[in-house]
């Protein structure tokens, strides 16, 4: 950023009132380094300059002079510039070393506040993979946003509440037993809950006396909490479990069931406002004005749905957290429910309605059928995890019986295959599950980025005859040690860190950060294979272990922003 900022406003100075940004926005990274290091495509600046592309390339070519440029060099409208590598060499590295664990980071946030909805599993039912997206990709986003400044609140909008507990009630009481659902927790809910459906198409009476069971939640009907608050309990139980292994974590637990109390202001609010309309009983918002259905509010019985409460949600956090933006990830199934419930509070005459965004992703499928819980037909996290790890506990038990702490290593390269499988590939992209595919280590892994970060520590380790990553003191950077293609290519990757991670930010897109360190790992280990680090030259030893430092600092970091952990020995 450093130098596309030098190069802008050196241009920007050649043109009477022309703006940095202007240029900033236009300059490019060519495809390969014989191109240059940055490129001025010169074609958007024809026109108001009324020169030609060409001859626009070629006035600067002559005109832009700097101790940091090597040279330029004008071709067909293309202005491409080629940094002093030695000057580059040095800045960069001391950049990084100087930042350290902040390297890349920059406070656009200034502390704003950013709420993020993220994971939101429904109670009583398996954590499946798709609930893995919303997990991982949310979490990445909560740190990408902290590390650029922002106070992130991640919330979890449990689905607690809903029509489906009443037919919960109606299956538990009827097929169910209390030691059953105790030691078999979700999966036993799961069989209920199926067994339902199954039975209610034969019996369609059972629909009504699930309804009538919901309605007596709503009413606060003892009998009715008590069993609602124990399938929560359990349910909680296991999805912690998940949470644990991830290492993910929310800053609040407020699921739907939280603003019971608050949905009653919501509808007055809304029939104050004239937005409410009755329909055969039943309460409802229009928006076939903006080409959307109509949203429920409230049923003929007097229950709430969805909506209601994501409405009521959407108000309270604006209340107790004043957010700069509200994020909500989930699949893009949902699409129409969040464009509704944002014209809704916009219609409500809120104008922070428009700091609320949607994060959808594509669906999971499984070998070509898709999921549904009603079928059964899910693969549970809890096994894909677990999965994960022994496969990887076998490699470690393979290739490196004595490493001490197998269980704690196998876990976070197990896990960080599964979370980076994830976070690889757009987040709209609809994903086809399988196994092997979720499982594989090789090649672009969440594993092969891991093992490359190890293989940096345990480069700095041995340069420090011992356990220590730091760089060893002694032996200062002498730049043109590094002027190799390997060296500079790996130094190029890491100058455009900061850039990635402002627009994984901007584009809420987490994979473009994983796809980075991919390409950080590829050229840290071409350069490993061709420039030997521990050699006894002073000077060239110092100054590839300064290189390697800025890598392991890069990585770490990184990985860190996707979720990933980041252990030192594999
Ligand atoms: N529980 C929902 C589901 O599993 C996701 C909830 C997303 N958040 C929200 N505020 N609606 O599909």
């Amino acid at each position: 950023m450093r130098y596309k900022q030098l190069v802008s406003s050196l241009v920007a100075a050649q043109f009477d009132g022309m703006d940095d940004n202007t240029i900033l926005e236009l300059l490019e990274y060519p495809p390969n380094p014989e191109m240059g290091d940055l490129s001025l495509p010169c074609f958007k600046l024809s026109k108001a300059l009324r020169k030609s592309p060409q001859a626009i390339a070629d006035g600067l070519k002559d005109s832009l002079q700097h101790d940091a440029l090597e040279r330029v060099d004008s071709v067909s409208g293309y202005l491409n510039i080629f940094l002093d590598k030695s000057r580059f060499i040095s800045e960069q590295i001391a950049e990084i070393l100087t930042a350290g664990p902040v390297y890349g980071s920059r406070d656009i946030g200034k502390g704003g506040t950013v709420v993020i909805d993220y994971s939101s599993p429904n109670i009583a039912k398996p954590f499946h993979i798709g609930h893995l997206r919303s997990t991982v990709i949310g979490n990445s986003l909560k740190k990408i946003h902290r590390f650029l400044g922002f106070n992130v609140v991640g919330v979890n909008h449990l689905g607690d509440w809903g029509t489906q507990f009443g037919k919960l009630i109606v299956a538990y009481t009827r097929w169910g037993e209390e030691a059953k659902v105790e030691s078999d927790g979700i999966d036993e809910l799961l069989r209920l809950y199926v067994k339902f459906h199954d039975e209610a198409e034969k019996e369609p009476y059972l629909e009504e006396e699930a309804r009538s069971w919901f309605v007596r939640i709503e009413n606060g009907d003892e009998e009715a909490i008590r069993l609602w608050k124990w399938f929560v309990s359990i349910s909680l139980k296991e999805f912690k479990k998940i949470y644990d292994l991830l290492g993910v974590d929310f800053e609040s637990f407020a699921g739907e069931s939280f603003y019971n109390d608050k949905m009653a202001a919501v509808i007055e609010e809304l029939s104050a406002k004239n937005l409410l309309e009755e329909d055969d009983g039943a309460k409802l918002v229009r928006l076939e004005e903006y080409n959307m259905s109509p949203a429920l509010m409230l049923k003929k019985d007097g229950s709430s749905l969805y909506h209601t409460r994501d409405v009521a949600a959407a108000l309270y956090r604006k209340k107790t957290y004043d957010f700069v933006k509200s994020l909500y990830v989930t699949d893009y199934a949902q699409n129409l429910h969040f464009q509704q419930l944002f014209k809704i509070v916009e219609l409500m005459g809120y104008d922070w309605a428009k700091d609320m965004a949607h994060v959808p992703f594509g669906r999971v499928s499984l070998e070509g059928m898709s999921l549904s819980t009603r079928k059964g037909n899910v693969i549970k996290l809890e096994d894909l995890l677990l999965q994960a790890i022994d496969k990887t506990r076998e490699i470690i038990e393979s290739k490196n019986p004595n490493m001490p702490n197998k269980d704690e290593v196998a876990r976070q390269v197990g896990v960080g295959a599964i979370v980076f499988n994830d976070l690889y590939a757009n987040r709209i992209k609809d994903v086809v599950f399988s196994w092997e595919e979720a499982l594989n280590f090789e090649g672009e892994s969440g594993p092969y980025v891991q093992y490359t970060h190890a293989r940096v520590c345990s480069v700095l380790r041995k340069a420090n005859g011992g356990e220590s990553i730091e760089l060893p003191v002694g032996g200062a950077l002498d730049a043109s040690k590094l002027l190799n293609v390997e060296a500079i290519g790996v130094l190029r990757e890491l100058s455009r860190f900061g850039e990635r991670v402002e627009q994984a930010m901007v584009k809420l897109e987490p994979s473009m950060i994983s796809r980075y360190l991919i390409d950080v790992a590829q050229s840290f280990n071409r350069f490993y294979h061709e420039c030997p680090i521990l050699v006894d030259d002073p000077a060239v030893r110092a100054s590839r272990l300064a290189l390697v430092k800025c890598v392991q600092i890069t990585l770490s970091t990184g990985l860190g922003l996707i979720g990933l952990e980041t252990p030192e020995k594999i």
